[in-house]
């Protein structure tokens, strides 16, 4: 898959997750077979102010690559600063949110607030498009419509294509649906009917089948996983394989979701330093322990580990439960 001069590996891309897809994160999933990882959204208005928190969370390591950076932000000025500032740190692509429910982004005008003002929408995909230079491809990510009353896909993805846009991901659930809920397949079908540029689907693609489903309903180009992958980094290789040969692999072992959680706090320790990088993982243990003996009692143990050292013992009591059905 080609994004105006990127060539993806696969089509299949880390969806954005503030507070999650970090440097750590990111490598996790390349490391699972992903084609393209995307940051968590940063703001726009704050990196062009030069926040140093916000330029700390660009960091990325080279094994990431393809990377794009995920902005938020209506202010025009800040918009082509930052997508400069972006370029400049050897981005491979630009995203832009136009999907975020959170009250505090749309307060800001961002994210989701922009799919209500058309004229400002466009504004901000050309001023992104100014300030890559033409170096960087612009990318947007997006919802068909603010509520199923309200479906504007085709306006949407013809305003973006216009603007300089050479690539269009869709969330297919409205605005008013958060996360969660019906993804509406019709609404991506039309957007991928409606430009030429590649049609990325996104929302409940959880396995080989929704994956499957997904691209047989839509004709969309690439996918995008965003809950899927966390704490299941295989979860890319896996869908691929199928894709390919019609054939599960199978899904990882305990001994494996074990391992794999604690390589994920090695790289954490590495990139945020020991004691903040196992915290930080503290709250993705009810995925990577889904369904396991014991899980309970070893999400406890992990809500007390401060080293690395602590964190993997504390893994390791999951094996006590071999026999064990959890009371959970
Ligand atoms: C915790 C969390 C944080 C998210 N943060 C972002 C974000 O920073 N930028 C963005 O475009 N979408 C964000 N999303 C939305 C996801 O990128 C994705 O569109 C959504 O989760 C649907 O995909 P899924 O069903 O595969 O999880 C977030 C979702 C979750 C659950």
């Amino acid at each position: 898959m080609k994004i105006g001069s990127v060539t993806l590996p696969n089509n299949l891309m880390l969806a954005p997750m503030a507070g999650i897809t970090d440097s750590p994160f990111r490598r996790m999933s390349k490391a699972g077979g992903a084609g393209l990882v995307f940051t968590e959204m940063l703001s726009a208005s704050a990196l062009a102010r030069d926040s140093r928190r916000t330029t700390g969370m660009l960091k990325f390591a080279d094994e990431e690559r393809p990377i794009a950076a995920q902005i938020f932000g209506s202010e025009l000025a800040a918009v082509e600063k930052s997508a400069d500032i972006i370029r400049s740190m050897g981005y491979d692509m630009l995203n832009i949110n136009f999907g975020c429910p959170a009250k505090k982004i749309i307060k800001s005008r961002g994210g989701s607030a922009l799919l209500k003002d058309l004229k400002s929408y466009e504004n901000v995909i050309a001023a992104s498009v100014r300030g890559s230079g033409g170096k960087m491809p612009v990318t947007v990510k997006i919802r068909p419509g603010l509520t199923p009353d309200d479906d504007r896909t085709e306006d949407y993805v013809r305003a973006a294509e216009a603007a300089g846009a050479e690539m269009i991901i869709i969330h297919g659930r409205f605005v008013s649906q958060i996360h969660s809920g019906d993804v509406n397949f019709a609404a991506i079908a039309r957007a991928v009917a409606a430009v030429k540029i590649p049609v990325v689907a996104n929302g409940g693609i959880v396995s080989e089948l929704t994956a499957e489903e997904m691209l047989s309903k839509t004709g969309c180009a690439g996918l995008m996983i965003g809950r899927g992958a966390i704490g299941d980094f295989g979860i890319f290789r896996r869908i691929l394989y199928y894709l390919e040969n019609k054939e599960k692999l199978s899904a990882p072992s305990r001994e494996e979701r074990i391992a794999m959680y604690k390589e994920h706090a090695r790289l954490s320790a590495e990139f945020h330093g020991e004691r903040g990088g196992v915290i930080i993982l503290r709250k993705l243990a009810a995925f990577y322990l889904k369904g396991l003996p014991g899980a309970k009692r070893t999400r406890e143990a992990i809500n007390k580990a401060e080293s690395v050292r602590a964190f993997n013992d504390a893994l390791d009591g999951i094996f006590e439960h071999q026999w064990s059905v959890d009371s959970e």
